[in-house]
């Protein structure tokens, strides 16, 4: 937002003296990011600190910057590595290009007035990157020296260095064509309406910047749930083109969902069958097309074989065979020094599912790609949901992570709220993503944290990263809430970087949500403080107060996905069960006597962790195990069924005092009184309906199993 800092607050005073005067942009073309980049710091200067800065463009020579008699203070030179080498570099302040990786940036900060400030990318989006990351720290208050700390080159610098851990950085919007969008609660598409591309894309312009400025570098713009017809006219095409036109300036590229029968569908052809001539031309044209309109298309996102989707096993073709028909087409039109990616999606189940104790919905991904590890193209990426089920609010990581040992693999987050309260909750999700970055599945009885895995680090992989499914609209707040915007600054940092196990660290949910609160709402510890608190304790609350001990959401889940409904969960093929019943709760997944998804893990200690009660961690507890509500919690003294009362009533209770806590800055003018009218309005909705939800859960548990709450709060008054 670039909101103005108090002048008279020290830190702030102290900045102001060092900002930058003059800014020397590098060679940079005006649909180049680093000429975004330099516009930013403009925008910047003069929201934050009130300072007009002189902006010089297109510099080829900037040596006399570093000469002695030139006046090099509150200079900043912004620019790819490799221009500032040619253009500005004289004996002693050459830059090392190996201590960047694409998109990384690095600062050199002086630590005398004497010389300039450098922010320089490897490439010309981390010129961006590395151009945002500084007028965060500048717009919080920072000042950038104090994460610098190792000293390089030259003597009176200091270098900040920051690589992303993985290249696929990728947001997928759920639109469709229509301009509605699937899972979406921030209005309507900022892309689509009436089955074409919209005319203005002022707003996806913003969008792109939004997402540019926490490091996300490529946005699917159309629905997993694919129409066919996007890409088969000369106008979507060219619509798509404009589209990849309006986010170029900001460095982030343009992807699309797929439709497997479109050959048949749209094309013509008797068959969709991937081995097939015809298919494989029909797909050759398609991409060739969109590479011809745009040249840095990131690639395709393809779902196939779920939930009614079109895929390659109608035709008895392996869901590898299926993906590498449109990995080899992008390898065939892409940049050879930068082919297309595919991401295939492993969300591949049967939503028709008989239910029967030993069926499991939980262990289609692993049974399904498993045995075709090693079978996928290079420029393949398996898009993994993050666990075995469905975004659901407490889930083990997806034991997929684990097979995936000789393919390119992903995590597929979900930053729109589907079943965590669809924005009208405020749910802050890096805490329930960090559960799934640090599980450790052990391969080999080596360390393999999910993070590492899809880093690429574990299993020496090249490609990899994050997928966020985001699914912004029209809306004034983009996602449908104020608060809800917090997920998306995380999902961009968590995906730079996934470390941040403690809360301590940089990249942890803690530091994050305080970045971005000062970012939102300013420097004021008592705003920062506030939204920090609420939005630490906001996901273990909705944990509470829906499903808690691993039972899943127990939200309606035929219809909305919103709201209260437990009966919804078992007797009928989503596989969503729970098999609550009147004696007890919990789907068996245990080899021994259940589904055997628990042998899914590759590390057996983590496998036998899950096989006994005793060792499962309560949090998964119901998710692995089916046991009588009078079962104790291991090493506790409190039932299963007591357990699910008191933790729906502590829930409520947490969102009642959200409330009261965000009303204590009434009035204080730490927030605008538009803001604070939305968030207090959407603060009060959710403890209203945590306490529907609360007496819908406990009330269903009380029927069915007729055993009274301890504490008698329980029950049909
Ligand atoms: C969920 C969601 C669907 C979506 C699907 C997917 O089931 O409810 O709307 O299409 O996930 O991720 O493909």
């Amino acid at each position: 937002r670039y909101a103005p800092l108090n002048a008279s607050d020290p830190a702030v005073a102290s900045l102001i003296t060092q900002i930058p005067q003059r800014v020397i942009v590098l060679n940079a073309t005006s649909t180049s990011p680093i000429f975004a980049a330099g516009q930013e710091l403009f925008k910047a200067c003069q929201g934050v600190f009130n300072r007009t800065v002189d902006i010089v463009y297109a510099v080829d020579n900037c040596s006399s910057v570093f000469t002695a008699n030139s006046t090099p203070a509150k200079t900043i030179v912004i620019g790819t590595v490799t221009a500032f080498n040619h253009f500005c570099s004289n004996s002693s302040n050459t830059i090392n290009t190996s201590l960047l990786v694409p998109d990384g940036y690095l600062w050199q900060l002086p630590a005398s007035a004497s010389s300039p400030t450098l922010v320089l990318g490897q490439n010309e989006p981390g010129t961006l990157y590395g151009t945002f990351a500084y007028l965060a720290e500048l717009a919080q208050g920072n000042n950038p020296i104090r994460t610098a700390s190792n000293i390089t080159t030259a003597t009176d610098y200091k270098t900040h260095i920051s690589n992303p851990v993985a290249p696929v950085r990728w947001v997928n919007q759920w639109d469709n064509l229509d301009g509605s969008i699937e899972r979406g609660y921030g209005g309507h598409s900022l892309f689509f309406s009436g089955g074409r591309v919209v005319s203005d894309l002022h707003r996806a312009a913003a969008y792109a910047r939004l997402l540019a400025s926490v490091g996300i570098n490529a946005v699917v713009v159309n629905n997993v749930n694919a129409d066919a017809a996007l890409v088969h006219t000369p106008a979507n095409i060219e619509g798509l083109g404009r589209i990849a036109d309006a986010f170029r300036p900001y460095g982030v590229r343009v992807g699309v969902s797929l439709n497997f029968a479109a050959p048949q569908s749209v094309g013509g052809l008797k068959t969709y069958d991937p081995l097939d001539a015809g298919v494989i031309s029909f797909w050759d044209s398609v991409t060739a097309q969109l590479y011809s309109r745009i040249p840095d298309l990131a690639g395709f996102l393809v779902k196939g074989d779920s939930e009614g989707q079109p895929g390659p096993k109608k035709y008895n073709r392996s869901l590898a065979q299926g993906a590498n028909l449109f990995a080899k087409a992008l390898r065939k039109y892409s940049p050879a020094d930068r082919p297309g990616v595919l991401m295939y999606r492993a969300f591949v189940y049967d939503q028709l599912q008989e239910s029967n104790w030993k069926a499991d919905r939980a262990n289609a991904a692993v049974s399904y790609f498993a045995p075709l590890d090693g079978q996928f193209d290079d420029n393949v990426v398996v898009q993994v949901k993050y666990g075995p089920i469905d975004f659901q609010v407490r889930e083990p990581a997806s034991p997929l992570f684990g097979h995936l040992q000789k393919t390119n693999a992903a995590i597929e987050l979900q930053v729109t709220q589907e079943y965590l309260g669809q924005q009208c909750h405020l749910v802050y999700l890096p805490p329930l993503w960090r559960t799934v970055l640090d599980f450790d599945m052990e391969a080999g009885g080596t360390p393999s944290p999910v993070k590492d895995i899809i880093t690429g680090t574990r299993f020496q992989r090249t490609l990899g990263g994050s997928a966020g499914v985001v699914n912004a609209g029209t809306s004034d707040t983009w996602l449908g809430s104020h608060l809800a915007q917090a997920n998306l600054y995380a999902y961009g940092r968590m995906a730079w970087d996934p470390t941040g196990a403690n809360e301590t660290d940089p990249a942890s949910p803690r530091s994050i949500i305080e970045s971005w609160a000062k970012l939102t709402f300013g420097r004021d510890p008592a705003v920062v403080n506030t939204v920090t608190d609420l939005a630490m304790a906001a996901w273990p609350a909705y944990e509470n107060y829906t499903g808690n001990l691993g039972m899943q959401t127990l939200t309606d889940i035929l219809y909305t996905h919103f709201g209260p409904n437990p009966a919804s969960q078992d007797g009928n093929g989503w596989g969503q069960w729970t098999r609550a019943d009147g004696h007890g709760v919990g789907m068996d997944r245990t080899v021994s006597n259940g589904t055997g998804f628990a042998g899914q893990y590759v590390g057996k200690d983590v496998a036998a962790k899950f096989e006994s009660l005793a060792t499962t961690p309560r949090d998964l507890l119901l998710w692995f195990h089916h046991v009588p509500y009078t079962q104790l919690l291991p090493g506790e003294n409190t039932t299963v069924i007591q357990h699910i009362y008191d933790a729906h009533y502590a829930g409520a209770e947490t969102a009642a005092s959200f409330v009261t806590r965000w009303a204590a800055l009434n009035g204080s003018g730490l927030v605008d009184p538009d803001r604070y009218a939305s968030i207090a309005n959407q603060l009060a909705f959710q403890a209203g309906h945590a306490i529907v939800w609360r007496d819908a859960i406990c009330t269903f548990f009380a029927d069915l199993s007729k055993i009274p709450d301890q504490h008698g709060r329980v029950g049909r008054h």
